[in-house]
């Protein structure tokens, strides 16, 4: 969760600067880079800190080597750190003094090593830690004054630990604090002492068999999650008030007996309760009444796991007012039917995938006017055709159904490619970009370039958005000059949401010159961030080739969402 993020923006960064070709050492074998500095240590079989890197580093990535033990002299060359990540090794003894430099540390992560020590707040001299990870590194206990001395809006992980008990006395502000998969085994006066205002609480994966109410209403937090704790729908239905929830229901009452049939008047205990996210698993329902989900009409994701359920109607789901999303996968359901009753909630995410369907009525998905993914993926016994049929009546953007995936779909898209740019880059564009289109993929000549060849009569905005929502994929020319423009980066918001929208991956991000990532607007660096396709125009020949390669296969596979249908 955390970390993905983190990793995600080095990832940008390691290749943007190996792309690019930016200056940079190779000390001790890790990489730095000087205008951040940075030094990328990670993975190179480590037994110390290396001693040679840049005196003034700010950040310094250590994770996947093989160091033992901190002593007061590993960080003393480098007290200007903000960001130290020590992930993945097997630190077993940290000296007293240890972090003491570090009087402005940010960042600090020392999770996934097994042995670490137990660490106090005295080996931290920084009052501006915001960001401390010690997740799944055997931690027993964890002091009540490291948390008093964290930053506001700190996220805290503590995940995957042997937690049964805090003691936290500090009322500081932070952001997020996870807490899922330890073992508290209650939330009492005694195991569970906590009085920090707090955002987000995650307490998922303990095995939770007791909460004490009075404890839990006296907490300052607006978002708990006790997904998969075993905690059954009575024993919630006397607190959280004015707290958001997410939590996991589990079919049983307290003789353990099961469920059969989710009455009407089943939920009515969490009504007015702030639900946000629930997740149902009722192996043994096979009824559900009409009101039957009464109560959660606040709820926005419901995930239903209901393996006996051989029929649903969409009317159970009325009155289900803040729901946006509806998982009902790896389900056994056969039949839906919106008939007698269509749909009359807002849904924006339907997820069938994994059930029996064998087909479905024309009238399934009627109501469901808000609609924007629907997937049904690993239905085996529906036919392709009939897929296709209902997805084009239904206009929608559909993940996750393999077979379709066919270059056939291109055809569907009044334009192959839309290629958005800078009045700066018609030179490259005609002299580079569009003979190479020509040459490689004569087929994917429907283009759309340019301002000029924008609709005409449409503002220009609107121009913009239908001309990538028609074309199959949108190339952004990206240079300094493109930068400056206000308007083209109002062209790459527009674009952005649209493919946000539907989904996949049909923006490509050409970058004609070397651009500096510091230069780079945030909605571009957050793109990047994401992983998403972009090529860097390099100056000789052969890096030319490759480039165009690699531009070719971007634009001729569709990843992620597989198959999109134009709206008319
Ligand atoms: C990690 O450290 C512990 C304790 O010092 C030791 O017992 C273990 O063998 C080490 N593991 C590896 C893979 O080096
Ligand atoms: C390390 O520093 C701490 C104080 O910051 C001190 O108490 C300790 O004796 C030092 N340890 C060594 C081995 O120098
Ligand atoms: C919690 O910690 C405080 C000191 O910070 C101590 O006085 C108190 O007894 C502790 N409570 C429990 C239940 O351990
Ligand atoms: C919890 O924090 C509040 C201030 O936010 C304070 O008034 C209260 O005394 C604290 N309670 C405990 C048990 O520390
Ligand atoms: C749909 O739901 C709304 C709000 O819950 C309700 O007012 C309306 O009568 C319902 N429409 C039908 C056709 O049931």
């Amino acid at each position: 969760m955390r970390m993905s993020g983190l990793y995600s923006i080095l990832f940008v960064i390691i290749t943007l600067t190996s792309i690019r070709r930016r200056e940079t050492i190779e000390a001790a074998s890790c990489r730095q880079d000087f205008s951040l500095k940075f030094a990328f240590c990670s993975d190179k079989g480590f037994r110390f800190v290396p001693t040679d890197l840049l005196p003034d580093l700010r950040g310094l990535f250590l994770d996947e080597n093989f160091l033992t033990t901190l002593t007061n002299e590993t960080f003393e060359r480098y007290p200007r750190l903000r960001e130290l990540t020590l992930d993945n090794n097997n630190i077993s003894r940290i000296e007293e003094g240890a972090f003491s430099p570090l009087k402005n540390l940010f960042r600090f992560s020392i999770a996934y090593n097994l042995y670490v020590p137990t660490l106090k707040k005295s080996m931290f001299s920084s009052h501006s830690l915001a960001d401390f990870n010690t997740a799944y590194s055997n931690v027993k206990t964890f002091a009540g004054d490291i948390v008093a001395c964290l930053a506001q809006g700190t996220v805290l992980s503590l995940s995957g630990n042997n937690l049964r008990k805090i003691n936290w006395t500090s009322s500081n502000l932070l952001s997020d604090i996870y807490l899922d998969s330890n073992i508290f085994r209650q939330i009492s006066k005694e195991s569970f002492i906590f009085n920090n205002s707090v955002n987000m609480l995650d307490l998922s994966r303990n095995p939770i068999e007791f909460i004490e109410t009075i404890v839990i209403s006296s907490f300052h937090v607006k978002h708990i999650i006790l997904t998969d704790t075993g905690i059954a729908v009575s024993q919630v239905s006397n607190f959280f008030h004015g707290i958001r929830l997410s939590m996991f229901i589990k079919g049983f009452d307290f003789t353990g007996a099961n469920f059969h049939t989710i009455r009407n008047g089943f939920f009515a205990p969490l009504k007015g309760k702030n639900l946000d996210k629930v997740d149902i698993e009722m192996n043994s329902i096979d009824m559900i009444e009409d009101n039957g989900f009464d109560g959660l009409a606040g709820v926005s994701q419901l995930q239903l796991g209901l393996k006996n359920l051989e029929e649903i109607e969409p009317s159970v789901f009325n009155g289900m007012m803040a729901l946006r999303s509806l998982t009902l996968d790896a389900n056994r359901i056969l039949t839906l039917s919106g008939k007698s009753t269509p749909w009359n909630i807002s849904l924006i995410h339907l997820n069938l995938a994994g059930n029996e369907f064998t087909a479905i009525d024309d009238s399934a998905f009627h109501g469901l006017k808000t609609l924007k993914t629907l997937d049904l993926s690993r239905n085996f016994k529906l036919q392709r055709w009939w897929v296709r049929y209902q997805l084009f009546l239904l206009k929608l953007c559909f993940i996750g159904y393999e077979e379709i995936h066919d270059d056939v779909d291109r055809g569907e898209f009044e334009y192959d490619i839309a290629i958005m740019l800078d009045e700066a880059d018609d030179e490259w564009v005609n002299q580079h970009l569009r003979p190479a289109l020509m040459e490689r993929v004569p087929d994917f000549n429907r283009i759309v370039c340019g301002d000029e060849e924008l609709m005409l009569g449409m503002y220009y905005l609107d121009a913009v958005h239908y001309a990538t929502e028609k074309s199959f994929k949108t190339i952004f020319v990206i240079s300094h000059a493109a930068l400056q423009d206000q308007w083209f980066m109002m062209k790459f918001r527009t674009v952005l949401d649209h493919v946000n929208d539907v989904g996949t991956e049909k923006m490509i991000l050409v970058f004609v010159e070397d651009i500096e990532d510091d230069e780079l607007p945030f909605l571009i660096r957050l793109f990047l961030s994401d992983h998403r396709p972009y090529l860097v125009w390099p100056d000789d020949e052969r890096g030319q080739d490759y480039f165009w390669e690699e531009l070719i296969r971007d634009l001729t596979v569709n990843l992620r969402c597989n198959h999109l249908i134009p709206p008319n």
